[in-house]
């Protein structure tokens, strides 16, 4: 097996083994396209979408947020064209009946041999329907992105609150697709959390904001970690059908580079769009020029579960027989793990609940009295915890305890009174 192969097949490994991904519906055989968040990958995509949302929203003056729902009135996707162009063209295996996308399979089936069909396109949106009535009628949809319930609430916002162009609106949220090949772990699945900006121009403005989104965006990773980032253009035909231009931000996953995020440049396809259909006004008022127009979009999409699994593999490492996983600590599942040296000493341990107590009210912290404290040790460098505090008898003596650092394993002696304060200075 290659190399990179047996890499992803120890990261899989971990990930269930350690709680921070599990198969979908496991005990019923699994469920492809799906997965489930442990407890410490549900902690690690929060930290993912909090460093974002403090990012994009909160630290902006000119962006808000919304929660928008997931089901829509099925009109806006016939609005955005997704009823009729959010496809992918499929084949169909004459022998095995397996399906693969057109542009990923040569002329014979991968799993038997078998001979394809021809090529005919899938939508990929999932139908349900809405009221006890099954009928056309009632034929609503998941939503394939959450950019759509930012559209059709431009009107809301604008009119609820001060923003001036250029301003964004941004929306973290679930988004499903029928995926025809789910692949490469949780890369590709079928239900996902995408975190999206829809960012509003005056026409003329976007490719230079289009360029400033770019950048900014392509910065951000390292923010949380990410090392192995690289931007690459769409060339037209790679383009989805609203995209004027579009680059993606990649990850050099152990199975090759692949987009993370893509930032496209909408023009005003989508409000002119629902303009149409709705036969509302969605124009703005442009104060300055006295006049109304549909304002351009820029688009930074981004995906929860890919930057969860590209932090997964960037925080792998092996040291010998032991893995620690160096999350950077931003986006770590627990800051920092509180251990009395022994479990059966009752002074140790009042002293070291006492920390851990302090701490939790403002950091995700663990607390461990198993075993010995090698091990203990060992637990946290694979779940990526960036410190570890230990109470021994001289913490009784003297207030302070030991402080261990995941990557460099060095030890430094802290009061204890000091221990938010080092945290804070370390954590940031
Ligand atoms: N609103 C724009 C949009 O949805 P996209 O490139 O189709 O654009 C944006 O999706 C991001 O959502 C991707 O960069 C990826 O991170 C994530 N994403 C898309 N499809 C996905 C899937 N099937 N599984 C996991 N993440 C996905």
């Amino acid at each position: 097996m290659k190399k990179e192969g047996k890499l992803m097949e120890k990261i899989v490994a971990l990930a269930k083994r350690r709680g921070f991904v599990y198969p979908g519906s496991e005990i019923y055989g699994g469920f492809a396209g799906f997965y489930d968040w442990g407890p410490l990958g549900v902690e690690l995509k929060f930290n993912i979408k909090q460093a974002w949302w403090h990012d994009v929203v909160r630290r902006r003056d000119d962006v808000v947020g919304l929660s928008a729902a997931i089901i829509m009135n099925p009109k806006a996707w016939e609005a955005s064209g997704h009823v009729s162009g959010f496809a992918d063209a499929m084949v169909e295996c004459k022998k095995c009946h397996h399906r693969f996308r057109a542009d990923q399979v040569e002329k014979k089936c991968p799993d038997c041999d078998g001979v394809l069909g021809d090529a005919r396109q899938f939508n990929l949106m999932f139908q349900t329907h809405v009221g006890a009535a099954e009928g056309s009628e009632s034929i609503a949809y998941l939503r394939p992105e959450t950019a759509g319930g930012i559209f059709v609430n431009f009107k809301n916002v604008l009119s609820s609150t001060r923003v001036k162009l250029p301003f964004g609106i941004a929306q973290i949220g679930k988004a499903f697709r029928n995926e025809i090949n789910p692949r490469d772990f949780v890369f590709r699945t079928r239900e996902f959390e995408q975190m999206e900006l829809e960012y509003f121009v005056k026409p003329g403005e976007d490719e230079e904001q289009f360029s400033e989104w770019v950048k900014e965006r392509f910065t951000w990773y390292k923010s949380i970690g990410l090392k192995n980032v690289r931007k690459r253009e769409q060339e037209k035909e790679e383009r989805a059908h609203y995209s004027k231009a579009t680059t993606d931000i990649e990850y050099e996953f152990p199975f090759g580079w692949q987009e993370i995020e893509g930032i496209a440049n909408r023009g005003d396809f989508d409000l002119s769009a629902h303009q149409k259909a709705s036969k509302q006004d969605l124009t703005y008022f442009d104060e300055e020029k006295k006049e109304r127009y549909l304002p351009y979009v820029i688009e930074p999409s981004a995906g929860v579960e890919r930057i969860a699994l590209a932090a997964l593999c960037e925080a792998y490492t092996e040291d010998g027989d032991r893995v620690v996983m160096k999350f950077h600590p931003r986006i770590a599942p627990i800051k920092a793990a509180v251990f009395p040296l022994l479990a059966n000493k009752p002074d140790l341990v009042k002293k070291a609940r006492k920390i851990y107590e302090d701490l939790q009210k403002e950091f995700t912290v663990a607390w461990d009295d198993r075993g010995n404290i090698g091990k203990r040790y060992l637990s946290q460098d694979e779940a990526g915890t960036p410190y570890c505090i230990t109470v021994d008898f001289d913490s009784l003596e003297n207030d302070d305890v030991t402080v261990r650092d995941r990557d460099t394993a060095k030890q430094e002696r802290v009061k204890m009174k000091e221990l938010a304060e080092y945290f804070k200075k370390h954590l940031a």
